[in-house]
């Protein structure tokens, strides 16, 4: 199949677009609530094992389906179709619908993130600065549907700009290489965090697993998360992989960026709950968790507000990285199904069909605000359909079209390096994880959570 005109020159660059798609609201935003929302230290624990098992096989196996074809995940299973006349095309398009859903989802909690920037700004300008800080909100932010609206079309409009300016190139790499800033500045809130009196509960809640607290829907919420936030099931890392061309071992990266999302998911529980602890025994579970817990930790420390800023700064250039590459993945993919259709003009109307969908989630909280779907709000149902239903269902069509496409020698081949002798060993323990772990794990995990 057709290689790529765009490669990575050296395999740095790919480590920083891969670690920045993959570590974003997913890590700092989505985890802790999610930990939270699961009962602690169990859950921890059956997230950790699951992202280092199935989510490591399957970004390995997504890397390369993008390594060997060259392509995108459209045009993968457009071939796949034209060999075998079945409609495979079907789940390359549902990979483009869930990046699109996805990426208007994730603007408008970008949104809520430049929103706290503003208001840390503001803040200086203030009299009392603290008073100000104190009245802002999740809360009310949700009610406001237009500013949400607004916000998440600032992001994408941002987006849209590095997107067209050329992948890889130059300021997506930037941003990139301060995330490591973004790590310096969480470590160094965290042995705050961790000097409150709560931490030691916290410990024992995170790192004490009780399993009595895990339920039956904690299985499909662990699984659903791997995949969102190792951007499984997307076609994401599929596109990346077909930029990559450097001869090097996809398993060794495959394992870095797990680990470092991984480890970045720890820190966030561990920098979030201790302050949420102290400010109220109950703890919150909800999306607002991040955003109310630590704006209030913030403001009673020394130089608080510039952390602030430079957290929800920071916070909000991971988010924006990972945005971009949604949206590079959906670029790619349609000028590939329409080679005569420019970057420019494919990015852009994929940006103008996005913010249509934003308008969901923006006004779930305004206008869909009555609304209750099973009993949960708009937002809430949406996240959790969107990552614990339709993403797993993406994940399984990705193993279907690894198998189909590429055979054993050819992943033995790109699998197995001379310089590790373990891989032989890891090739075959990999093929049965992908081939019997992931499914039913990912299916039982699908079940319970309609059981529950
Ligand atoms: N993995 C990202 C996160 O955790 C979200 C994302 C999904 C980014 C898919 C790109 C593609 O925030």
């Amino acid at each position: 199949m057709s290689g790529r005109k765009f490669k990575f020159k050296n395999r740095f660059s790919f480590y920083l677009l891969a670690i920045g798609s993959a570590c974003g609201l997913g890590n700092l935003w989505r985890f802790p609530y999610i930990v939270g929302e699961n009962g602690g230290g169990a859950f921890l624990l059956l997230y950790v094992f699951l992202a280092l098992t199935i989510g490591l096989s399957l970004l390995v196996s997504e890397l390369m389906i993008g390594r060997f074809t060259g392509t995108s995940i459209l045009a993968v299973t457009r071939q796949l179709t034209n060999q075998t006349k079945k409609k495979y095309y079907l789940l390359g398009w549902l990979s483009l619908l869930l990046s699109a859903v996805t990426l208007a989802y994730y603007s408008v909690i970008s949104g809520w993130v430049l929103h706290y920037i503003t208001q840390f700004v503001t803040s200086f300008f203030q009299a009392d600065a603290i008073f100000y800080l104190k009245n802002i909100s999740v809360a009310v932010l949700l009610q406001n549907g237009w500013l949400q609206f607004m916000l998440a079309s600032v992001h994408l409009l941002v987006a849209v700009v590095i997107v067209v300016k050329g992948f890889g190139e130059g300021v997506e790499k930037r941003i990139a290489s301060l995330l490591p800033m973004f790590g310096l500045l969480v470590v160094f809130l965290l042995m705050g965090s961790l000097s409150l009196d709560s931490s030691k509960e916290v410990l024992r809640f995170l790192f004490y697993p009780d399993f009595s607290k895990l339920n039956w829907s904690s299985l499909g919420h662990a699984t659903g998360h791997v995949f969102f936030t190792l951007s499984l099931g997307f076609g994401t890392m599929v596109t990346l992989g077909s930029y990559f061309k450097v001869e090097d071992h996809l398993p060794t990266i495959g394992l870095r960026v797990t680990l470092v999302d991984t480890l970045i998911s720890i820190l966030a529980v561990l920098l979030i709950f201790p302050i949420a602890f102290s400010s109220s025994k109950q703890i919150a579970t909800d999306p607002s968790l991040v955003f109310d817990v630590l704006p209030a930790f913030l403001i009673s420390i020394k130089g608080g507000l510039i952390f602030g800023l430079m957290f929800f700064l920071f916070l909000w250039l991971a988010a924006l990285n990972a945005s971009v590459g949604l949206l590079e993945t959906i670029t790619a993919n349609i000028t590939e199904k329409r080679p005569d259709m420019n970057r420019t003009l494919a990015a852009v109307l994929s940006v103008g069909v996005i913010l249509l969908m934003t308008v969901f989630p923006a006004f779930s909280g305004a206008i869909f605000k009555n609304i209750k779907i099973l009993g949960r709000s708009v937002i809430v149902f949406f996240d959790s359909t969107l990552i614990n239903v339709m993403l797993p269902l993406a994940v399984l069509g990705m193993v279907f079209i690894f198998f189909k496409i590429i055979n054993e020698n050819d992943h033995k081949k790109l699998f197995i390096s001379n310089e590790l002798p373990t891989s032989v060993a890891m090739h075959s323990h990999w093929i049965f994880f992908l081939k019997w772990v992931v499914p039913v794990v990912t299916l039982s995990g699908l079940l319970m959570l309609f059981v529950s």
